[in-house]
């Protein structure tokens, strides 16, 4: 069975009202959807953009990815990264997702400004990276402060 991991980026057509339960509604139905299909990955939201990470069977991502462009919650999806992978970067995580960040957002406006092609490469892996860091969580503090 082929693995593969995308990455793609989108605008939000959600309405400021709505932002917070529209997306924990995605989230939700993410869970039950992408155990099925044996996908996973990671959600980040800027408030202004998606970003999302989708890792798995190549016709689960050519089943979700055909319902994912036809959501009106959001438009102008651009396909940053599609490659076959050799193991999973979120076995753990049916849709990671941790709330809206401008910290993200400042690499998915990298990634939009249709850089060059070596530019728009370390994008995708900070995303990846950053996500695989929200995914992980908090390090305790104890940690932070050893030197
Ligand atoms: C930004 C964004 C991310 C989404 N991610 C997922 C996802 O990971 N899994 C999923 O099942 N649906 C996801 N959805 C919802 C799908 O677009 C779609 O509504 C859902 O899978 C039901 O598909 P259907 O309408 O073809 O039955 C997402 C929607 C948006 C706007």
């Amino acid at each position: 069975m082929t693995l593969e991991r995308l990455l793609y980026i989108s605008e939000s057509r959600l309405g400021e009202a709505e932002v917070n339960s529209s997306v924990a509604q995605i989230v939700a139905d993410a869970q039950i959807r992408n155990a099925a299909l044996e996908l996973t990955g990671a959600l980040l939201f800027t408030g202004t953009y998606f970003a999302q990470i989708l890792e798995g069977p190549t016709e689960s991502i050519e089943q979700l990815m055909s319902s994912i462009k036809d959501d009106p919650r959001h438009a102008n999806i651009i396909i940053v990264d599609r490659s076959p992978i050799e193991m999973r970067r979120f076995p753990d995580w049916k849709m990671a997702y941790h709330g809206p960040s401008e910290f993200v957002s400042r690499h998915v406006v990298r990634l939009l400004h249709s850089p060059p092609r070596s530019e728009q490469r370390r994008a995708t892996e900070w995303l990846t990276e950053l996500a695989h860091e929200f995914s992980v969580g908090p390090l305790p503090i104890r940690n932070l402060n050893r030197s």
